[in-house]
C-alpha cells in the first residue's frame, strides 16, 4: 500500500524479564511509528515474544513449569514493560500463537515441495545462550562468539534449508539496494560475512533432545529451528499465510526491521534467504543498533548482570524524561554507556533547562503580565525573523532525520530551536518591555516564546507523548490539533501562527521540573546504578595503574614522518599462533586492503572490529609476526591492555594529522 508504514522490532525470548536494551528498540521502533502516524501513514507496528526453542524450554524446567505455562507467565512481563512504556503496538506477536504456527508449517511444506529442504546428518555446536548452531571454528575459547555462553558438541540427522543457492542473489541485493542494510558498517559487515562460502541451513531439532517448538508438517519426528520458526512472525503477523493469499501485501515489504547488531546475520541472511526461496520480496531496511553498554565495554545483558530496569528510570524521572534519553543519548547504529551521572545531566540540561524553562517562561511571563491569553503579535523586535526561519530548516531536518532513524540528531535539531529561543528571551529583556510599559513589543516576545513551546513539543511529541499533551493543553491546543499543525508545517512550512489569539494559557508546574531530589527519595535507582556498575568490573581485581611516563620529547620533523591513514577493518580471523593477537583486513583506500597483525585479541572479537574506521599507522615497515605478514600498525589506546581503539568518522585513507 502506498501509505503503509511497517515496522517491526525483534520479537524477544522470554526466559526472562526485560531490560534497557529491549526498552530501546521498542522505544525506538515506537517513536517512528507515532510520527509516521502523526505525518498520516497507515501504520503497522509488531512487536512480541519468542517463545519456543531450547533456552525457554530450560528456563520453564527450572522453574517447574510446563513451556505454556512459563510462557503465558512470563509474558505478562514484557506486556507489562511495553504498557509502561506506552508502547503503540498494533500487534503483540507472540510464536505460540497458533496461527502463526499453522503458517510456518505451511511454509515449511511449501520449502518442501520446492525441493528446497533435505536430511541429513549433522555434527555442530549449538550456543542454547544465542539458540543457533556454530561450526567448531567459529567457537572462541570454546564458548559461543557471540554470548560467551557454554556451547553444545550436537551430532544428529536434522532437516536443512538450501541456503547457500542464494547467496549471489543476496550480494547483489545487497550491493543494488545501499539502503538495505543500516548503517553501512552493518551493510559491510554483511557483505565480508558473504564472502566466504555460505552454509546451507540446519533449521530442525529432532524432539528427541529438544521438543518445545513447532512440528514439521512431513516429519514428526522433528520439530523446526527457533530462528526459522521467529523469523517468520514478521509475515505471519501481518497475515501472511503460504497458500497465495495476499492480506500481508498491504504492509509488505516492511519499511524498517529494527535489531540489535548481534542479531544480524539470522536477519540479513537467513531471514532474506527465505524470503527469496517463499519468493516473498524482502524488507526495505533491516536496521541494526548498537548497544547499551556497562562501562568495562561489556553489552549490558540479564546474564552478566549489568543491566538497568528502565523501570526504575521512569518511575523516578518519569517516562517522557526516560524515552527522550533512551532516544537521544547515543546515536542510532552506535554504541553507548548508560550511566546515572549521564542520565541526570541529559535531563537536567534539555529537558529542565532547555526546553522545561523555556516553555514555564512563555507561560508565566504571559499570565504574570499579559493577562494570561495568548497575544497578537506586536511590533518586531528584529530577531523574531530569524527565529521562525531557523525553526522551518530545523523542523525539515528533524524531519529528514526521524525518516532515516537518526533520533538523536532529530531531537537536537528541534533542541536548537529551543536553545536559541531561551537566548532570544536573554537578549530582548520581557522583563525590561514590562518594566518599561512597552506591551506592543513585549506581546510579541511572549507570542513567539509560547508559539516555539507549542512548535518544539508538536515535534517531539513521537518521544514525550505525555509532556507534550500536558504542553498543548496549557496553550489551548489538543494533540489531535498539533499532528494537524505538524503536518502543515511539514507541508508549507513554520510561520509561527498556529496558537489562537486569545486562547487562555496556563501556568502550572513546569513539565520538567529540574531534578532536586535528595539521595534517600532516589535510593533505589542509586543502588541499582551501583549494582550494575559492581556487576561490570571484571572478576579480577584491577591492578593500580601506573601513569605512563611521557617520553622524551621529539621534533615536529620526527611527528612528520608518521603517515597514519583511516583505514575501514572489512575482515579477520584469529592468528593462528597467539591467542591475543588478530590477523585484519583493512581497507586504506588503496587497491589491495592490508593485511594487519594486532594485538587486540584480549578486548575485541573480528566480529567487534569489522566495519569499524580506525587509524592506521601506514608507513611503518612491514614485519613478520609470529609468522605472519604485517603491513602496518592499527593505533589503540591503553598501556599494556587495550582499553579502545583509536577511531575516527572519516573517509576511508583519509590523512590523519
Ligand atoms: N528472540 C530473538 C530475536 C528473534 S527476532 C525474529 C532474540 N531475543 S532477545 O530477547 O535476546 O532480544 C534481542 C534484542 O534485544 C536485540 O536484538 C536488541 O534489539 C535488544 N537488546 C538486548 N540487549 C541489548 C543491549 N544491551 N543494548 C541494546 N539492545 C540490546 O534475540
Amino acid at each position: 500500500m502506498p501509505n503503509s508504514f511497517y515496522i517491526t522490532t525483534p520479537i524477544y525470548y522470554v526466559n526472562g524479564k526485560p531490560h534497557i536494551g529491549h526498552a530501546y528498540t521498542t522505544t525506538a521502533a515506537d517513536a517512528a511509528a507515532r510520527f509516521q502516524r502523526a505525518k498520516g501513514k497507515q501504520v503497522f507496528f509488531q512487536t512480541g515474544t519468542d517463545e519456543h526453542g531450547q533456552k525457554v524450554l530450560e528456563k520453564a524446567r527450572e522453574r517447574g513449569m510446563e513451556p505454556m505455562a512459563h510462557c503465558d507467565d512470563m509474558v505478562v512481563h514484557w506486556k507489562e514493560m511495553m504498557e509502561r512504556l506506552q508502547i503503540s503496538y498494533d500487534r503483540f506477536m507472540r510464536t505460540t500463537d497458533p496461527e502463526h504456527m499453522k503458517a510456518v508449517q505451511g511454509v515449511l511444506q511449501m520449502l518442501h515441495d520446492r525441493d528446497l529442504l533435505y536430511k541429513q546428518g549433522y555434527v555442530g555446536w549449538y550456543s542454547p545462550s544465542a539458540e543457533r548452531f556454530w561450526t567448531e571454528k567459529d567457537l572462541i575459547d570454546g564458548k559461543c562468539p557471540d554470548t560467551g555462553q557454554p556451547v553444545q558438541k550436537v551430532e544428529e540427522t536434522n532437516w536443512f534449508f538450501k541456503m547457500s543457492q542464494y547467496q549471489q542473489r543476496l550480494v547483489d541485493h545487497i550491493e543494488a539496494n545501499p539502503g538495505f542494510i543500516q548503517p553501512e558498517s552493518r551493510k559491510n559487515e554483511v557483505l565480508g560475512f558473504l564472502r566466504q562460502e555460505l552454509g546451507d541451513l540446519c533449521i530442525s531439532r529432532p524432539k528427541a533432545r529438544m521438543s518445545w517448538g513447532i512440528e514439521f508438517p512431513f516429519d514428526e519426528d522433528y520439530v523446526t529451528y527457533v530462528w526459522f520458526d521467529a523469523l517468520l512472525n514478521y509475515l505471519t503477523g501481518i497475515g501472511y499465510r503460504p497458500d497465495g493469499s495476499t492480506q500481508h501485501e498491504a504492509f509488505w515489504p516492511a519499511d524498517f526491521q529494527l535489531i540489535g547488531k548481534d542479531i544480524l546475520t539470522t536477519h540479513a541472511v537467513y531471514w532474506t534467504t527465505m524470503l527469496m526461496a517463499m519468493e516473498v520480496p524482502l524488507p526495505k531496511c533491516i536496521y541494526a543498533h548498537g548497544w547499551w553498554m556497562s562501562h568495562d565495554g561489556r553489552k549490558m545483558s540479564k546474564s552478566l548482570g549489568n543491566v538497568i530496569d528502565v523501570e526504575l528510570l521512569r518511575r523516578n524521572f518519569g517516562l517522557d524524561a526516560t524515552r527522550y534519553f533512551l532516544l537521544r543519548e547515543i546515536a542510532f547504529g552506535a554504541d553507548g554507556h548508560f550511566s546515572y551521572d549521564g542520565f541526570l545531566g541529559r535531563y537536567n540540561t534539555d529537558l529542565a533547562n532547555d526546553l522545561g524553562n523555556m516553555a514555564h517562561r512563555g507561560l508565566s511571563m504571559t499570565s504574570n503580565w499579559l493577562g494570561g491569553t495568548v497575544p497578537a503579535y506586536g511590533a518586531s523586535t528584529g530577531h523574531e525573523e530569524a527565529l521562525v526561519a531557523l525553526a522551518g530548516e530545523k523542523l525539515k531536518e528533524f524531519d529528514a532525520q526521524m525518516e532515516g532513524l537518526q533520533f538523536h540528531k532529530a531531537l537536537d535539531a528541534i533542541m536548537d530551536v529551543v536553545r536559541a529561543t531561551n537566548k532570544y528571551i536573554d537578549t530582548t529583556e520581557p522583563w525590561a518591555l514590562n518594566k518599561a510599559g512597552n506591551v506592543d513589543a513585549l506581546n510579541t516576545v511572549m507570542r513567539t516564546v509560547l508559539e516555539v513551546s507549542y512548535f518544539a513539543t508538536m515535534a517531539l511529541e513521537c518521544v514525550i507523548p505525555n509532556k507534550a499533551a500536558e504542553l498543548f493543553g496549557k496553550v489551548g491546543k489538543t494533540t489531535e490539533q498539533a499532528r494537524a499543525d505538524l503536518v502543515a508545517a511539514l507541508h508549507v512550512g513554520v510561520d509561527f501562527q498556529a496558537l489562537e489569539e486569545g486562547a487562555a494559557v496556563e501556568v502550572g508546574d513546569p513539565l520538567f521540573p529540574r531534578f532536586r531530589k535528595q539521595p534517600e527519595e532516589i535510593a533505589e535507582l542509586l543502588e541499582a546504578a551501583k549494582a550494575a556498575e559492581a556487576a561490570a568490573k571484571p572478576a579480577k581485581k584491577s591492578k593500580k595503574k601506573k601513569k605512563s611516563k611521557v617520553k622524551e620529547p621529539i621534533t615536529f620533523e620526527d611527528f612528520s614522518k608518521l603517515d597514519l591513514r583511516v583505514g575501514e577493518v572489512l575482515s579477520g580471523e584469529k592468528h593462528p599462533d597467539a591467542d591475543k593477537l588478530l590477523v585484519l583486513k583493512v581497507s586504506l583506500g588503496e587497491e589491495q586492503p592490508r593485511q594487519i597483525v594486532a594485538g587486540i585479541a584480549s578486548k575485541f572479537s573480528v566480529d567487534d572490529l569489522v566495519g569499524r574506521k580506525v587509524v592506521v599507522v601506514a608507513n611503518l615497515a612491514p614485519a613478520t609476526i609470529r609468522g605472519v605478514e604485517s603491513q602496518g600498525m592499527i593505533m589503540a589506546a591503553g598501556g599494556k591492555e587495550v582499553v579502545d581503539l583509536v577511531a575516527v568518522d572519516a573517509n576511508v585513507g583519509e590523512v590523519v594529522r
